[in-house]
């Protein structure tokens, strides 16, 4: 795909379920990849894996802020800007209000919607200046839509939402486009944990909830997707 060829594209969450399709897709675009995680050895395997050199590889926390800083300032040094960004971190807590801790909450706050707040401040600036580049964020259907079970989630993703657009405000006189993936249940360890009754047979698979981002990313040089949604057959919210 040559759209894809040598662009310089950064993975937030690299290691995980959509992360990672995504990172395949665009390898196989022959894409210049970037991967961050948490876990060193989880992303040297998928590095192993996708023949990326081990100095575009971060660890790399997004609640804190001077990581970011530092992970941006290595890569600006190395390759002036990012071409696209791609923030696939995330956490999902998903429980009824009376049983929601300070630190559930708290938590969940840290890494979807501060999380996503350091890492624009950190890419957007090179971006502006050059007055292009792109951003997909995946701020999914709560981020749009309340759902029982989901008050501390869907208000970090509504702040998402309302984060980025605002962000794109600031970038109108620019071509920086800034894409939001409104994405339904996906099935991915993301769900692991989550106590409440889903049918994860009948979700959106990984792999297509990658080519769904993979697709973003060849957006036409005349226009910019600045919304997309895809969510399972029997769960349709929006
Ligand atoms: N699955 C769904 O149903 C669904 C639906 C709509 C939207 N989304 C959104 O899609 C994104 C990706 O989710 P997924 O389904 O692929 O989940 P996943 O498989 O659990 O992957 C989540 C990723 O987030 C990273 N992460 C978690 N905490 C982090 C932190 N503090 N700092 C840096 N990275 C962190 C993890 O990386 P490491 O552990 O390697 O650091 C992992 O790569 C999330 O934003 C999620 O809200 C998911």
């Amino acid at each position: 795909m040559e759209m894809l060829a040598n662009k310089k594209v950064l993975i937030i969450g690299a290691t995980g379920g959509i992360g990672s399709e995504t990172a395949k897709l665009l390898k196989q675009s022959q894409a210049n990849l970037f991967m961050t995680s948490r876990d060193r050895k989880h992303l040297e395997k998928l590095a192993d894996e996708l023949e990326v050199p081990k100095d575009q590889l971060f660890e790399m926390d997004v609640t804190d802020s001077r990581q970011v800083n530092e992970v941006a300032d290595a890569i600006h040094a190395k390759a002036d800007q990012v071409d696209i960004l791609i923030n696939a971190s995330g956490i999902g807590i998903l429980k009824p209000i009376d049983k929601l801790t300070d630190e559930d909450f708290s938590h969940s706050l840290d890494v979807n919607l501060k999380g996503t707040f350091y890492l624009l401040r950190a890419f957007v600036p090179p971006m502006k200046e050059s007055k292009k580049g792109m951003i997909i964020n995946l701020p999914g259907v709560l981020g749009k839509v309340p759902m029982a079970g989901a008050a501390a989630y869907a208000a970090t993703k509504y702040g998402v939402n309302g984060l980025t657009k605002s962000v794109r405000e600031e970038l109108r006189r620019t071509e920086v486009r800034i894409t939001n993936l409104y994405l339904g249940g996906t099935d991915t360890s993301f769900w692991d944990e989550i106590d409440m009754p889903v049918n994860r047979k009948k979700f959106v698979t990984a792999k297509e909830a990658g080519r769904a981002v993979w697709f973003l990313c060849q957006q036409p040089n005349s226009g910019v997707v600045s919304e997309m949604v895809l969510q399972p057959f029997n769960h349709q919210a929006i």
